[in-house]
């Protein structure tokens, strides 16, 4: 079948190279609208892959203006919907502007701090935020709590070994849990952690156990208009300069995100983990993921990348965790829970210690800080997350968001990734200079029109710079719109988009905050600001 007709929004834009080593005869060719694409192989001139197959109703001439067109056929695909339906509801309180004024001043401009209740749509976090199913909640009657050897916590153990393929597995209250843990054993001080963007929590324990953190990612994902299917790929020439320099002696160990959240949620290719790997293993370092959102990241596999097309989320993912050495987990995330992290290694002598030390700071090696319901949930969790159905509505839903925004021009970071929209608050208010905090304006702005709480992800989640103490200025200046899971519907997300378009248009009005009350740690969480 020729599956050219089936594109007809391709072909008038960009074209990319794969990033991927391994993957140099296909070729991306993306849509005008910047979120379509259609892989190609360049040697036989035929379509291997595509987003979405299409609708083959579109809004033609002969149409009335009044026809409404369901949004996939405005995009010439099929729709999609969620794999599952609603059993329960909590209600939403709508404010208004005036009340939403008080709520943001009492907050210091940091929707961080501003009160859930004051809140209509809550877009500030993907964690922990996520709702369970019928399954997990019916897991949590069968929590056994006992001290040690809860039941519970062997399902999780099973889950973890079954799903993303780790040996050992030691339970945490939540993803920082673990990167403390780990971070204390495989740092020594003065050692370097070169990794794939940074994480805020992350990058914090690595620098506490006196490890020195480089940004050895491609240049492309600091970029928010570079079209580029695996910007989350670590640049291995920056890392084999990086290891000559120092010594592999030196390099505690290489740190890779899946789905890396500070550059908008974009994904590493399996080619890239895969050369990653020989590389690591040919110096004798060790590599280590972040496992939170690494379900995502098989989804872009599986979508982009050659000869992954028929594998199943669950294989891609357990074949991506094989080429590392130990992962730790936020499981607020993919895995659909409301609480809960792990960390797992194949080493037995790094097990036992992790082991030894979670006692000091989370709780027996059988609970980590959680309940045996948490841990009963969690595995159920980690089962749900892996299917194929799940993720592609989890992303169909953010992509939506994301082509509403987009053929409105409004600035967002392209592609569109596994987890949020983020808008690039620079492109929004070019006015501001950085020192003015533009993320956090828009945040506070989208806040104040329709009670939709965002967060930052620019120069205020950045931090400063250890030695000299001056703001890091990070080139993505960034708001990011989170979507929990399985919470809110296809019309929040039109509202959601409604909002933005309205702060947009008013955006030569803002004139920015300035930073009145900032605290040592993560700034960003607690800091108050104040109008300029
Ligand atoms: C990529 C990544 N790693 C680690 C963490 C930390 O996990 P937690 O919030 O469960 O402590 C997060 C949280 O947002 C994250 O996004």
């Amino acid at each position: 079948m020729c599956r050219r007709s089936l594109f007809p929004q391709l072909l008038k834009r960009t074209i990319k190279p794969n990033g991927g080593a391994a993957d140099r005869r296909s070729i991306f060719l993306w849509g005008q609208d910047d979120l379509h694409f259609a892989r190609v192989n360049v040697e036989q001139a035929a379509y291997i892959g595509s987003a979405q197959p299409a609708d083959s109703i579109r809004r033609s001439n002969e149409m009335s203006p009044n026809t409404l067109l369901t949004i996939g056929q405005q995009f010439s695909r099929r729709s999609w919907a969620e794999p599952w339906k609603i059993k329960m509801v909590e209600p939403l309180h709508m404010s208004s502007r005036e009340e939403r004024e008080k709520a943001l001043h009492k907050a210091g401009f940091n929707t961080f701090l501003l009160r859930s209740d004051d809140v209509y749509i809550d877009l500030l976090t993907d964690s922990g935020t996520g709702a369970m199913s019928d399954r997990q909640w019916a897991g949590m009657m069968l929590g056994d709590e006992a001290y040690a050897g809860s039941r519970n916590f062997y399902h999780l153990e099973s889950a973890v070994q079954k799903f993303y393929g780790y040996k050992y597995i030691v339970p945490t209250h939540q993803g920082r849990g673990a990167e403390h843990l780990i971070s204390k054993v495989a740092i020594k001080p003065g050692q370097y952690v070169p990794g794939n963007m940074y994480f805020t929590t992350t990058r914090l324990h690595q620098e506490l156990a006196g490890g020195i953190f480089v940004d050895v990612i491609i240049d492309e994902a600091h970029d928010p208009q570079i079209l580029h299917p695996f910007k989350g790929n670590i640049d291995l020439d920056k890392l084999e300069t990086l290891i000559k320099r120092e010594g592999a002696d030196n390099i505690a160990y290489v740190s890779v995100a899946g789905t890396v959240n500070m550059a908008g949620g974009q994904p590493v290719s399996m080619a890239n983990i895969k050369d990653l790997r020989d590389l690591t293993k040919r110096h004798g370092i060790k590599l280590f993921l972040d496992a939170t959102r690494m379900v995502e990241n098989a989804f872009f596999i599986q979508e982009r990348e050659d000869g992954y097309a028929d594998k199943s989320i669950a294989e891609i993912l357990r074949e991506f965790c094989g080429y590392s050495d130990a992962a730790w987990m936020s499981a607020k995330k993919d895995s659909l829970v409301n609480i809960g992290g792990w960390l797992a290694v194949n080493d037995e002598e790094m097990f036992e210690e992790l082991r030894n030390l979670v006692v000091v700071y989370e709780g027996l090696h059988t609970y980590g800080g959680l309940a045996g319901r948490d841990l009963e949930a969690m595995a159920i969790g980690i089962a749900e997350s892996v299917q194929d159905e799940h993720i592609q509505s989890r992303i169909g839903q953010v992509r939506y968001l994301g082509e509403l925004l987009t053929t409105w021009n409004i600035p967002i970071v392209h592609p569109v990734g596994g987890h949020a929209i983020f808008l690039d608050a620079k492109a929004f208010y070019p006015q501001l200079e950085q020192i003015k905090f533009p993320a956090q304006t828009l945040a506070a702005e989208l806040y104040l029109d329709s009670g939709i709480r965002s967060m930052e992800r620019g120069i205020a989640s950045a931090g400063r710079n250890a030695e000299t103490g001056d703001h890091n200025y990070p080139k993505l200046e960034l708001t990011r719109l989170t979507i929990p899971r399985r919470v809110y519907t296809q019309a929040h997300m039109d509202v959601v988009a409604e909002s933005v378009r309205a702060v947009y248009e008013n955006r030569d009005q803002t004139r920015g905050l300035k930073m009145v009350h900032e605290p040592k740690y993560l700034r960003f969480f607690q800091a108050r600001f104040e109008r300029l």
